[in-house]
């Protein structure tokens, strides 16, 4: 039975591992989200059931264990090293020819790989489970970062023994490649941010770096990093004969690999994938910043050796930095969702990268200072992994005359015409009229986005035209929207004024937390929406919260609780609730991260504890219980001290049980 029972669990995991690999490293899912969910429930079921049979592999327990209380080092187990760099093909050439004279050789392989813009990360794996993860720290010693490169997903936590076998690799060894966060997951980060008032991080490889030192690995585990493998070594060294013989091996044992890779046969092969790379970097979900060039022959790597911090095998070729430099012809002041207005400088148009940049970001008043731009000006502008450009420096030389006209914040916004207001200690000016377009325009187009309601379709284009047209006055709009509506809109088929339809019919379905993140309360982002989603269970209770109940959510302050008691105090607010009730949304959810052993049952403490009083009403309610100060028919339990007095009395007089601390444990099954 109980061998039954294991070897169901065993075949779960193995089913859940199979399709984390489609989805996570193959990027080519067999199944759908709810299906994926409907195992790991399965098996989340099952193994609360059987503690005892939870293993640190299995998928359950990615993100497990405490908090890291602080910085661990780690040694490696030989240096990670750094690349040189070129910049051109006539250094590239010669880097080439060096390794020929250095070995004397004609005929020399090499491996092209991406450049991939993160952090390098060592992953050891003893008996074909991941033990540790450690950061590249100075190349001699890193930072244990274990339980947090646990919680990403495109790494394996274990190897099964036939499959490292049949890739030729040993049960004890160590990969190293490139953690990252892809673009998409980057900007919903800093959306996210910007909402809760936090600094942004400049690039996805900051943000990847801020992200695997984080001390808490449930918030990496939001975070949605990825993990490419470019190196297999066993005891710090290579052991394959050659390089591109341990890519194949990692890729067949289940490590994610680029599969933007080449085995070219000389120079001109290297040239022509570094061209044809550089073409397609545009529509990479993740930044590269050039290509990284090595030699084959794993005994060719060992007699050309290495010069101080870098190997003379390997060279990296960067592309150019995506800037251009161009003049500020005019400023366009944009109104964004929460009223923000953000000064976008508009640019005499310009090629950077393979697109013609026309707009930067000027972010705000105190960036202009900082950057004492004025209207006229040169500027360098640069294209990072942000989506909006951004203006990075004034030039100034002969060929480049300063501007002088000053940018002046509008007194009145830009749209409405209502009043624009710095508040004391922010550096933002923003609209107050709370009905303004620009924040209406804005509010849906969050709302209908990714990672929200994913109203497909839902773009900017239609979004103008819904809310021009007085169409959509609010989010509660969109589902009164009918196919006549559409039909009467420019650029609308009947096919897909239908898709837009579904789209909007398949959002009812999503989750309480996307309707919480969707209405676009001030300072909760995805992850706070989620908190509370998990703490209230539904849109009422969160509705009707106090600021102090507010509080009691995970990551909840005085700041983002009043925000939110202030959006639901406003009465077009709480209609706009009942209107999207009305349309059938997910207004509940269920309550999480509690158990479930002592689900509705009401509880009163009294007399001398042996433990804290706090610590036993908090293991009551993370159980799912209710501590309540007073004892009534309600009561289901008291749970009494020593010296208990009236309160014993009077759940004597009533009937209620009366029970002890270590009765307490056994209901919580402790
Ligand atoms: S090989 C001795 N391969 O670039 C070999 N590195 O400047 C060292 N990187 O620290 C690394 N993509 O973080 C290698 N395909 C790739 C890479 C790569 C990105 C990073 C890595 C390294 C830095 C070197």
């Amino acid at each position: 039975m109980a061998k039954d029972i294991e070897k169901k669990i065993e075949a779960l995991r193995d089913q859940i591992r199979h399709h984390e690999y489609r989805y996570f490293v193959l990027d080519d899912p067999e199944i759908g989200d709810a299906e994926f969910d409907r195992l790991m429930s399965q098996l989340k079921a099952l193994e609360a059931e059987h503690p005892t049979l939870i293993t640190p592999d299995s998928p359950t327990q990615r993100v497990g264990g405490k908090p890291r209380e602080g910085i661990v080092k780690a040694a490696h187990s030989s240096p990670m090293l750094s690349l040189d760099n070129t910049y051109n093909v006539d250094d590239l050439r010669n880097w080439e020819r060096r390794v020929h004279e250095l070995s004397g050789r004609e005929d020399i392989d090499y491996v092209c790989e991406l450049k991939l813009d993160g952090m390098s990360l060592a992953l050891h794996y003893e008996d074909g489970r991941l033990v540790r993860g450690i950061t590249r720290g100075d190349g001699t010693i890193g930072e244990d970062v274990t339980l947090n490169v646990r919680t990403v997903r495109s790494i394996p936590l274990s190897v099964p023994k036939e499959k490292l076998k049949k890739a030729g690799i040993p049960a004890n060894f160590e990969v190293r490649g490139e953690m990252l966060m892809p673009l998409a997951a980057f900007r919903k980060m800093n959306e996210d941010r910007e909402e809760k008032g936090l600094s942004l991080f400049a690039n996805p490889r900051n943000a990847t770096a801020g992200t695997v030192r984080q001390l808490e690995p449930s918030i990496v585990a939001q975070r949605r990093l990825d993990y490419f493998s470019y190196m297999l070594l066993q005891n710090g060294r290579t052991f394959f004969d050659r390089h591109w013989d341990s890519l194949n091996a990692l890729d067949a044992a289940g490590f994610k690999v680029n599969s933007s890779r080449k085995l070219a046969k000389n120079f001109e092969q290297v040239w022509t994938f570094i061209e044809q790379q550089e073409t397609k970097r545009e529509k990479l979900p993740y930044e590269i910043d050039g290509i990284v060039v090595k030699v084959d022959r794993t005994a060719l790597q060992d007699e050309l050796g290495y010069t101080g911090k870098a190997p003379r095998w390997a060279i990296a070729y960067k592309y150019a930095a995506r800037a251009g430099i161009t003049q500020i012809e005019g400023v366009l002041w944009q109104v964004g969702r929460t009223g923000k207005v953000t000064p976008v400088a508009m640019l005499k148009p310009v090629p950077i990268g393979g697109t013609t940049v026309s707009r930067a970001t000027l972010h705000n008043m105190d960036e202009i200072e900082r950057l004492g731009a004025k209207i006229g000006d040169w500027v360098e502008v640069e294209r990072g992994g942000d989506v909006i450009p951004k203006v990075t420096r004034v030039v100034e030389d002969k060929d480049h005359p300063r501007g002088h006209k000053l940018f002046h914040m509008p007194e009145k916004c830009p749209v409405c015409g209502t009043r624009v207001v710095r508040t004391e200690g922010e550096v933002d000016y923003r609209c107050v009229n709370a009905n303004c377009p620009a924040k209406l325009r804005e509010t849906i187009l969050h709302f209908a986005s990714r990672g929200v309601m994913n109203i497909d379709g839902m773009g900017e284009a239609l979004v103008n035209q819904l809310s021009d047209r007085g169409l959509v006055k609010n989010v509660a709009d969109i589902y009164k929207v009918t196919k006549a509506d559409l039909l009467s809109l420019e650029r609308m088929g009947d096919k897909s004024a239908q898709n837009v339809l579904d789209e909007i019919e398949a959002s009812k379905r999503l989750p309480l937390e996307r309707v919480i993140y969707g209405l676009g309360i001030r300072f909760v982002g995805e992850r706070t929406a989620q908190f509370l989603a998990e703490h209230f269970g539904s849109i009422d209770a969160l509705m009707h919260a106090s600021e102090e109940q507010l509080q009691q959510v995970k990551e909840v302050g005085p700041r983002i609780a009043q925000s939110i008691e202030e959006f639901f105090r406003e009465k077009k607010n709480r209609e706009l609730v009942e209107g999207l009730r009305a349309s059938g949304l997910t207004f509940t959810g269920t309550k999480k991260e509690r158990g479930t052993q002592l689900a509705d049952k009401t509880f009163v403490l009294t007399g001398t504890l042996t433990r804290p009083r706090d610590q036993v009403k908090k293991m009551i309610e993370d159980a799912g219980g209710r501590v309540s100060g007073s004892v009534s028919k309600k009561t289901d339990y008291v749970v009494a001290g020593s010296d208990a007095g009236s309160k014993l009395d009077k759940a004597k007089e009533l009937g209620v049980s009366v029970i002890g601390e270590k009765d307490l444990d056994g209901l919580l099954g402790g």
